[in-house]
């Protein structure tokens, strides 16, 4: 992936003091940023399909044990790494392209007291800046539709993790042919999506030293997700002042209109993969 297609996915989600927006919405929902628990925040920092539900769906299929040390590639504002620390005493290091989440994600974790477990930095996930077999176990949610090559990558994490080691994927995958509506909350335009099949990522995965244990489709949970939440927003007259809408900004109902005509067309599905190192 060039230089330039990485600088235009970070400009896609950069926005400038996201801590901020995120405090104001907050106090908006009556919380008190000074008295933050983890659980505050779900709302807005599970940046992927099926938020918090999710993601606890995914650890079980993922089964990192107890205290593992784990990279999150592409870790957002850190809601996943905040989880697999609180509720599977796990350490986490998150890396992200967009400098202005690696920040956020920072400042909560401060905010909520994780921060000794968790740690972040700026970061390409075709160029991870760690030594061989640094990490117990890798995981991604929601990140491969931005890396193009995708070889670079997994080549990447099998040499960062361990032996033995457990590398767990969630990320929206091509279902079928035509073309995707845009924008979706991952791209703008098409130029800097890489949705790829199924096959193609346990190619992609077995060639760079994986084995696959696991895949599972989550495209029925997804469609009940966004109903409710769409049901929701329409019952309250808009969507509540904390939640991802705050990440996808101005044009975000038309990103996740565009998600579920895609989902409907079954052109893409949200789908796990579970890999092991060989
Ligand atoms: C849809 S968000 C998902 C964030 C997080 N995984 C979550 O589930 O809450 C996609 C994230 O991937 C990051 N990203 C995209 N391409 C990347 C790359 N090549 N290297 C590192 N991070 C990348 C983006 O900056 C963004 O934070």
């Amino acid at each position: 992936m060039t230089r330039r297609t990485e600088d235009r996915v970070a400009l896609h989600y950069a926005q400038g003091d996201l801590e901020r927006t995120i405090l104001e919405a907050l106090v908006a929902s009556g919380k008190d940023p000074d008295r933050l628990t983890p659980e505050d925040l779900t709302p807005v920092d599970e940046f992927h399909t099926g938020g918090r539900e999710a993601t606890a769906a995914f650890a079980e299929q993922a089964g990192f044990a107890m205290g593992q040390h784990l990279l999150d590639i592409g870790c957002g504002i850190g809601g996943p790494s905040r989880f697999f620390a609180r509720e599977r005493g796990c350490r986490v290091t998150g890396i992200d392209l967009t400098e202005d989440y690696v920040r956020t994600a920072e400042a909560l974790s401060r905010r909520v007291g994780l921060d000794a477990q968790v740690a972040y930095r700026q970061a390409s996930a075709v160029a991870l800046p760690f030594a061989d077999a640094a990490f117990d176990g890798a995981y991604m949610i929601h990140v491969g539709m931005n890396v193009a090559d995708k070889a670079a990558l997994f080549a990447g994490v099998r040499r960062v993790v361990k032996q033995g080691g457990t590398f767990a994927l969630f990320d929206i995958m091509k279902t079928g042919d035509g073309e995707l509506s845009y924008p979706v909350p991952w791209a703008t335009v098409s130029e800097t999506s890489f949705v790829a099949s199924p096959a193609e990522y346990r190619r992609g995965l077995e060639a760079a030293g994986f084995a696959i244990v696991g895949e599972r489709n989550r495209r029925d949970f997804a469609a009940r997700f966004f109903a409710e939440a769409t049901a929701r927003a329409a019952a309250a007259g808009g969507p509540p002042p904390l939640g991802t809408h705050l990440l996808m900004r101005e044009n975000a109902a038309q990103k996740i209109a565009n998600v579920v005509a895609n989902l409907e067309k079954g052109l893409i599905a949200p789908i796990e993969l579970i890999c092991r190192t060989r």
